[in-house]
């Protein structure tokens, strides 16, 4: 149990937080997880989430065609959804802040035979320069974040294209059993309407394509204004 220091910053809490579990954040896809709090949560809660999800960001990417194309990743976990992105066609940049889910993506990578079009690299998506791309991903990161607009500006900066913004939120009861986690491990979390994220993204020259709500996650899809 450890209770958010009042100095910590958003960016090291994550890496703190999610650098304690990372093989288990992994084995949430599969329902499984070493310590038994990761195992439960996993199995109750994350898989099912996760699965549908990534079946939501598939269709996305599948609509919007990815074959010769370029996607950032931004705070790609063990990289399940950069090794989908690059299945299906695209060159992949997965970033992430801790080292641990680098080498779990790198692993994904290699073990579905699509390392040679993807890179992962260790890097804080708030400050390191970011590459820019024709699609951009942000699944499950914007809710840690106390400065929402610092971080849709550098996403949508990065992206040519294609921005997809997913975070893991759902009803009431749920919102309050992921907070009482953040306070038992000393992170935040910060749920924003998502007519207030997607305000903030148009601001930066997109339009929303799609959006999805009332699930046990909320996820928008918007593209770059051509004119
Ligand atoms: C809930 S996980 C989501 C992982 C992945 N996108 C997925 O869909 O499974 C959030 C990830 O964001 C990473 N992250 C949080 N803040 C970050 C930052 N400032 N820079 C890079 N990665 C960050 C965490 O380390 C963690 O791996």
């Amino acid at each position: 149990m450890r209770f958010k220091d009042s100095g910590e910053s958003d960016v090291d809490a994550s890496r703190r937080y999610f650098g304690s579990f990372a093989g288990d954040y992994h084995e949430a896809f599969k329902g499984g997880g070493e310590q038994p709090l990761h195992r439960l949560i996993n199995r109750a809660f994350r898989q099912k989430t996760f699965q549908l999800r990534t079946e939501w960001v598939r269709t996305m990417l599948t609509q919007y065609g990815l074959a010769g194309k370029t996607v950032l990743d931004l705070g790609c976990g063990s990289g399940e959804v950069s090794v989908l992105a690059a299945s299906l066609g695209a060159r992949v940049v997965g970033l992430d802040v801790v080292e641990p889910m680098i080498a779990l993506s790198r692993a994904g990578a290699d073990a579905a035979g699509v390392a040679d079009r993807t890179e992962f690299r260790v890097a804080d998506i708030m400050s390191a320069p970011l590459p820019s791309s024709d699609v951009t991903l942000l699944v499950g990161v914007i809710e840690y974040y106390q400065d929402l607009e610092r971080l849709l500006a550098r996403a949508c900066d990065a992206t040519r294209g294609l921005l997809i913004i997913v975070d893991t939120r759902g009803p009431f009861w749920r919102r309050a059993l992921r907070h009482g986690l953040a306070v038992m491990k000393g992170f935040h979390l910060y749920y924003r309407p998502a007519d207030e994220v997607a305000g903030l993204v148009r601001r930066k020259a997109f339009e929303q394509t799609e959006r999805l709500v009332g699930h046990s996650f909320t996820a928008m899809a918007f593209e770059r204004r051509t004119a």
